[in-house]
């Protein structure tokens, strides 16, 4: 349904305001959500949690109801006809075009199939957790079984070319398909899984144990502020608390929160965490202020997202140049156990590398390969190649074959992740992609900013910091992901990169 009538420039500037108007509405209620959702994780006492959820429900209710009203649909579609006459500029474009996939997507779901799989995923997520703590697959699997109809069903509503997986993954990585994914993981996968083993057979040991130590909150909340400070998170539009798992949140460019937790024992088990949504988070305070509530000040992709926070957190803060600046400081906050510990023991044991069955606690070489997995998995469920029933063999014998680990109950296998649960399929991949673009992006920095090494090594980030902004955080949903790459390194996405540093890196560490 298009409206054939071009408007004039003056009808057509009125429209485009008009859209910013009440897209700027909208990101008002969108941010209330934001700042109670955050609080809900960070403050609320658990005795608020049904009045917040019945809080919460309504705001977004309403947000629902403004975005998908005749109305709103009148003016967007009428802007889309400018968008085929050829009328607006590139940034009025950005607007109108993603706004209206937006729309669409919703649109094309109807009402009650949303409040299904709304159901179905909350009563799957409290089975999923009582499944798990019993380390039961049996419990859940009906549960799955539902909701892997429901996505399917999600899938031909919303539409695809190839495989109704597709119209999954590009709810979270726009413009990307699942043979683009395959092609990819096929070549990482080809090469993590001996590389992995190579790491296994190695004669260098190290000890990770030797980062242990007792570490009071207090001097540990301390450090890694000044850490996140130095590196670039800006404390005047952002704050740090405590909530059970690390996120970070953003209700605007100029408030970008991050949360993290702690373990008196081990103290990166916070910092880690920290420079990981400490980069998340410079990403939305990077984020353009006068385009807030339009797609130009909205996060790319959740693999673009993710690639900011892994650069920070492994191409940044697990690299040498990183610790020769803030190693000696490490030790003077810390003499025990740190004084006792040498640069190079020190730089090997946050980069030691052991195969474990638990995505979350997996290191830089093999995080990807529990994503690859997941992948190839989630995508057959959705084919319909794979029956539920045989996720814990299916799961415990590929992580035989991969990480030569055997799996001893479905709470270390199949259980362990809550995505699934919710109905996040099409999710895992962001994960994986999100390495493969920090490190191009990376490689692309370092040509472009001599000495990056040496300015890290004398604790000055700003001119990388300075280079992310310019080449991805400024630009929001300007450019397509692809686009965006290809700007800023000039090439489409590829695994070279990333396959070219994990080699080198641990070769080196690994003497292989
Ligand atoms: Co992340």
């Amino acid at each position: 349904m298009k409206i054939e009538r071009i408007f004039t420039v003056s009808s057509r500037k009125q429209l485009l305001s008009q859209l910013k108007k009440e897209l700027l509405e909208l990101a008002h209620l969108g941010t209330s959500i934001g700042v109670l959702e955050w609080d809900r994780q960070v403050n609320m006492p658990p005795g608020g949690s049904g009045a917040r959820a019945e809080t919460l429900a309504y705001l977004a209710g309403l947000w629902h109801k403004k975005f998908t009203s005749p109305e709103f649909f009148k003016l967007v579609n009428g802007l889309m006809a400018e968008v085929d006459a050829g009328t607006l500029n590139s940034q009025e474009l950005c607007i109108v075009k993603e706004t209206w996939r937006d729309l669409e997507r919703r649109r094309k779901l109807p009402t009650e199939f949303i409040e299904k799989i709304t159901k179905v995923t909350s009563e799957a997520n409290d089975v999923w957790a009582v499944a798990k703590k019993a380390s039961d697959f049996k419990k859940f699997q009906p549960y799955l079984e539902k909701i892997i109809t429901l996505k399917r069903r999600q899938a031909s509503l919303l539409g695809f070319k190839k495989s109704p997986y597709d119209a999954l993954l590009d709810g979270y990585e726009p413009g990307m398909t699942s043979d683009e994914v395959s092609i990819i993981f096929k070549e990482l996968r080809d090469f993590l899984v001996p590389f992995i083993g190579k790491i296994k057979n190695s004669k260098t040991s190290i000890n990770p144990d030797i980062l242990r130590g007792d570490f009071s909150i207090r001097e540990q909340e301390k450090f890694i502020k000044s850490v996140a400070k130095k590196i670039g998170y800006d404390f005047n539009t952002g704050r740090l608390d405590i909530s059970s798992h690390p996120f970070s949140t953003s209700f605007h460019p100029t408030d970008a929160r991050i949360t993290t937790r702690y373990r008196e024992d081990d103290l990166f088990y916070s910092l880690g965490s920290v420079v990981h949504e400490a980069g998340h988070a410079m990403y939305e305070q990077g984020l353009l202020k006068e385009h807030f509530g339009t797609p130009l000040a909205e996060s790319r992709s959740l693999g673009i997202h993710e690639s900011q926070s892994r650069i920070w957190e492994n191409l940044v803060g697990k690299s040498r140049s990183f610790w020769k600046y803030f190693y000696p400081h490490l030790q003077k906050e810390f003499p025990k156990p740190f004084t006792e510990v040498s640069f190079e023991n020190f730089y090997r044991a946050i980069n030691c590398v052991k195969p474990s069955l638990v995505r979350t606690e997996a290191d830089e070489v093999t995080y990807n390969l529990h994503v690859i997995l997941r992948f190839e998995i989630e995508k057959e469920l959705i084919e319909g190649t794979l029956e539920v029933a045989d996720l814990p063999k299916i799961w415990n014998s590929k992580i035989k074959e991969y990480f030569g680990l055997k799996v001893p109950n479905d709470r270390l296998g199949v259980l362990q992740d809550t995505h699934w649960s919710g109905g996040s399929f099409g999710y895992f991949p962001t994960y994986a992609l999100g390495n493969l673009y920090s490190v191009q992006l990376y490689e692309s920095a370092k040509r472009s900013i001599s000495g990056l090494e040496e300015y890290k090594s004398r604790g000055n980030f700003k001119p990388f910091r300075d280079w992310l902004r310019k080449n991805i955080h400024i630009h929001g949903k300007l450019y397509s992901a692809d686009e965006l790459v290809k700007k800023a390194t000039g090439e489409p996405l590829t695994p070279k990169y990333w396959m070219d540093y994990i080699k080198n890196k641990f070769s080196e560490i690994y003497s292989l």
